[in-house]
């Protein structure tokens, strides 16, 4: 099945689909155009079965509408590889995100409260000093690599201390994120399903363990009030087990990305860093413009439930349809002079990088808190984003982030 899902892709980017050759280079660096080309296009179809949008207002209306599920009618996962060239959504662990509702809405329920923008307010604190303790490290290496020294350690030890996770291996859990962060574009390699068949053994048991202790000795945390809600019959273990592994692992890559996205894009827009330094509250407005300008999330598919005309295109029920979010900021349907990165921009609407609908980023208030103490406290400190050499994206598509961004402080 592998070796078919490998032919699969090659043969798609051999034949010159556009979301094939978003995963190949000079693409994976600059997506844009073709990105572009799709919008050109209203709905994309592809001779091989799916359709992509990728305009704003098609993008949010199939969010937002409630004939396109995650799942077949008959509950089954999204279509297999040979149908897409990004044999999307293959994680081994379904988890709310891939569920329709009745399922989705009952386990996203339990899971809100701890998200409330007042519960993540009580984490400012924590995300401040660990922000300071590790920029101090980091910056008293004089050269360190703002990815792996700082953007992915930071969400790492916040959502770890929301969770109340004892003895955080921040290795082993950046491991796992881009373990489980890859896995989205689907798992092509034998050596991809190994990783991510151990990570996912390796999680499950830790939140075992740490279930079982909840129920011994309750705390004020997320799991202990799963727990609580499993005891009451309002979720299975496997689910709450899930669940658990669904909070933990969906704010690794994406913040440590919208981090290190953000600061990439200063290094080449030098004027915005004095912007921002010279007035350092301009720092959420930021987190938006980065997240419109260069998203951690570039794509997510939902599949049409009923009979549906997009566009003018007829599509039927069980279909996948790709939704192009990255795009989606880049749309001149939507945006002014959507190409310039300008953090004092009033944008004429909300970015979709937290996506829209049923589906909106449970962790949006948090991800927005860490982004915005982490690039103060970075304009605070560095008089300059001096990147010591070009920096290579990843080699994922869904997730758009780089392998490592080396600084001078
Ligand atoms: C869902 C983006 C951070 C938890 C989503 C989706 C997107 C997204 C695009 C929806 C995908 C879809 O519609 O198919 C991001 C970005 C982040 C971020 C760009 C950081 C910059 C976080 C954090 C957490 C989190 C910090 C929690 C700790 C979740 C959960 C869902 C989700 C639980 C599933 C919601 C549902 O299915 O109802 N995120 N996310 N995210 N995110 Fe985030």
């Amino acid at each position: 099945r592998l070796a078919v899902q490998r032919l699969a892709t090659r043969g798609f980017a051999l034949a010159g689909d556009p979301l094939a050759r978003l995963a190949t280079a000079p693409w994976r660096y600059d997506p844009y155009p073709i990105y572009a080309g799709l919008r050109a296009h209203g709905v994309h179809r592809s001779r091989f079965g799916f359709h992509t949008v990728a305009t704003y207002d098609l993008c949010s209306r199939i969010l937002r509408d409630r004939t396109f599920g995650v799942r077949t009618r008959d509950g089954l996962e999204p279509p297999p590889a040979t149908q897409s060239p990004l044999p999307m959504a293959t994680a081994v662990i379904p988890t709310f995100l891939e569920q329709d509702p009745p399922d989705h809405t009952r386990l996203r329920a339990l899971a809100r409260p701890a998200f409330s923008p007042r519960k993540i307010e009580n984490y400012r604190e924590v995300v401040r000093k660990t922000t300071s303790r590790l920029l101090d490290d980091a910056m008293a290496k004089g050269t360190f690599d703002l990815i792996a020294d700082f953007a992915a350690p930071l969400p790492i030890a916040v959502i770890s201390d929301l969770l109340g996770i004892p003895d955080v291996d921040t290795e082993r859990f950046a491991r796992y994120g881009r373990v489980l962060g890859a896995s989205l574009d689907g798992t092509t390699t034998l050596r991809q399903a190994r990783a991510l068949r151990a990570a996912t053994v390796d999680l499950q048991a830790l939140f075992r363990s740490l279930i079982a202790v909840r129920r011994a000795t309750p705390g004020d945390d997320v799991i202990s009030a799963l727990v609580h809600s499993l005891d009451a019959g309002e979720l299975t273990e496997l689910e709450l087990v899930t669940t658990c592994e669904l909070l933990l692992i969906a704010g690794f890559e994406t913040t440590a990305n919208l981090i290190g996205n953000g600061m990439w894009t200063f290094a080449q827009h030098p004027e915005q860093w004095e912007l921002l330094r010279a007035d350092p509250s301009m720092a959420l407005g930021a987190v938006e413009e980065v997240l419109r300008y260069e998203s951690p999330i570039q794509l997510t598919q939902r599949i049409t439930h009923a009979d549906s005309v997009i566009g003018d295109v007829e599509i039927p029920a069980d279909r996948m349809v790709i939704v192009a979010l990255g795009s989606t900021g880049r749309d001149p349907g939507a945006y002014s002079d959507p190409d310039t990165f300008d953090i004092s921009r009033t944008p004429e609407r909300d970015h979709l990088g937290f996506s829209s609908g049923i589906h909106y980023c449970l962790g949006a208030p948090l991800a927005r808190m860490e982004a915005e103490i982490a690039l103060s406290a970075l304009a605070e400190r560095l008089p300059a984003v001096r990147v010591l050499r070009r920096p290579r994206w990843r080699s994922t598509t869904v997730i758009r982030g780089l392998r490592s961004l080396p600084m001078r402080s």
